[in-house]
């Protein structure tokens, strides 16, 4: 049997995708908030309010002016307020949920709901919510796996400290992990520090004003300590507690055998590695510390950081796959649609409307290259295809080309456990219920085996409806990865 009895079949989200209640609970407002919704060849943009007042709307890489505070401009429509209302359906959904044979479900608890500013006061209307859904999941013998931060920062500390630019976020970030681990103690077991680390670069992601390399390595400091004091004191509060990391992979090939492609993949393959070396082997990797050094990057640590990384290494990796890319050394290699960046086209593969290219070969060997690197345990917890989905007259919605692909992805995984030894705990495909892109900010780009009536108008009532791939996945999920076709 390649799945272990234990297996932990799943599906993922994010609370600035998928819950909404924005303001409901007394919660805060977080950057999220202020991004409008865009699509494929529009980015979403930023609103926010310049020191002498004046509403800007900027796209999501930029940089914003010094000063400028988050903005909501009343009116218009902002993809996470309401995102597709977890906030008023958990039950259902998790009802759903144990209906499709998920034993496990990934989500994330937002900061700004549990602590409205970010910096100390609890609040308990906040964490009230989390207890219901995390109580929820229990009864049906679903096993939480909690992100801490997935792509949001409470408001106030962007606003006021430059977001993760700062040093005192550390603190601020050890307070709310804290807080979760203390509360739910006993009930959440699995855990995970930042989502998709190695892209945090934007306002939304990070709360910093300017995205520099200077300031987003600075940053990306700061989370690494971050992380390391959350483990440490994560352990120490239950020694029970599975704490990940999380990164965003997708293996690059050499476009060609030419070696000047294959060290072109080694270098584009460095900017995910760099993220998983320091917080899997504790230590800042030379060829970051060169890279640093010919650009003209300086980080500034405290004496104990480099200790604390040391010792705040992570128990498992946590990792999302969408796709492969290819590295070329010439400048015009053909580039397509990718997660947050454009990727090397790779002429053997076919892609998603989005550009995204469909290689289930490569969650194979994402496995055993991270395997083989790191030696501990992984667990997918984002995987899946955003496309266009028709609901037909009676209800239903037949996405095939989605099955396919879950097919294809979850026999690579079957061959990574059984053919190549792979230690894999737990697969958790992303947006199994439809939700709010994070690149787009688009409803229409669906990932979910459950259909959310709501669209890119702000229009739909919200109700729920299983598409062909419920029942496939379900199938899947009962027979603990036995069948497959
Ligand atoms: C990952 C994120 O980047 O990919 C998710 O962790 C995101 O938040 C997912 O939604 C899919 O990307 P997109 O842009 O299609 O929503």
């Amino acid at each position: 049997m390649p799945f272990p009895k234990n297996f932990l079949w799943g599906g993922a989200t994010a609370a600035n995708q998928y819950e909404g209640g924005y303001l409901e609970g007394g919660r805060g407002l977080a950057t999220s908030d202020a991004i409008k919704g865009g699509d494929k060849d529009h980015p979403r943009k930023y609103t926010v309010k310049t020191k002498e007042g004046e509403i800007l709307e900027l796209p999501r890489e930029a940089s914003l002016p010094e000063g400028a505070v988050g903005y909501i401009i009343p009116g218009i429509y902002y993809p996470s307020h309401q995102a597709v209302d977890f906030y008023h359906h958990y039950k259902e959904d998790i009802a759903l949920f144990a209906e499709m044979g998920m034993n496990s479900f990934r989500f994330s608890m937002s900061w700004s709901r549990v602590i409205p500013d970010g910096m100390e006061k609890v609040n308990e209307e906040g964490l009230a919510f989390y207890d219901a859904v995390v109580d929820e999941c229990l009864k049906y013998g679903i096993e939480p796996i909690v992100t801490i931060a997935h792509f949001d920062v409470p408001m106030y500390l962007a606003d006021n400290f430059d977001g993760w630019h700062s040093r005192k976020l550390i603190d601020y970030f050890l307070h709310f992990a804290e807080v979760l681990f203390e509360h739910f103690k006993g009930r959440v077991h699995y855990w995970m520090t930042f989502n998709e680390i190695n892209i945090l670069r934007s306002w939304m992601q990070l709360g910093i004003h300017d995205v520099s390399p200077q300031v987003r390595y600075q940053a990306a400091h700061h989370t690494f300590v971050a992380s390391a004091k959350a483990v440490l004191r994560g352990h120490e509060i239950d020694p029970e507690n599975k704490i990940g990391m999380m990164v965003a992979y997708a293996p690059v090939y050499p476009l060609t055998c030419r070696p000047d492609d294959v060290m072109k993949s080694i270098e584009q393959m460095r900017l995910k590695e760099f993220f998983i070396d320091v917080q899997v082997k504790g230590y800042y990797p030379n060829y970051q510390l060169n890279r640093y050094e010919r650009n003209g990057v300086k980080i500034e640590m405290e004496d104990n950081d480099l200790d604390l990384i040391a010792k705040g290494t992570v128990d498992y990796i946590g990792f999302s796959y969408y796709m492969s890319s290819t590295a070329s050394a010439d400048p015009n290699a053909e580039k397509t649609g990718g997660n947050q960046m454009a990727s090397g086209k790779n002429p053997y593969l076919e892609a998603s409307r989005w550009g995204w290219q469909i290689d289930p070969m490569g969650l194979r060997i994402s496995l055993c290259q991270m395997y083989e690197r790191y030696h501990i345990p992984l667990m997918i917890v984002e995987n899946g295809l955003g496309a266009l989905d028709t609901v037909e007259e009676d209800g239903s919605v037949h996405d095939s080309y989605r099955i396919n692909y879950m097919r294809d992805h979850i026999k690579a995984m079957k061959d990574a456990i059984e053919l190549d030894g792979v230690e894999l705990w737990g697969y958790q495909p992303w947006g199994h219920i439809d939700l709010v892109s994070a690149g787009t900010g688009e409803m229409r780009k669906r990932y979910g085996f459950i259909f959310v009536d709501r669209y890119d108008d702000g229009t739909g009532d919200f109700s729920r409806r299983k598409k062909d791939s419920f029942y496939y996945m379900q199938k899947v999920y009962k027979s603990n990865g036995e069948v497959l076709d």
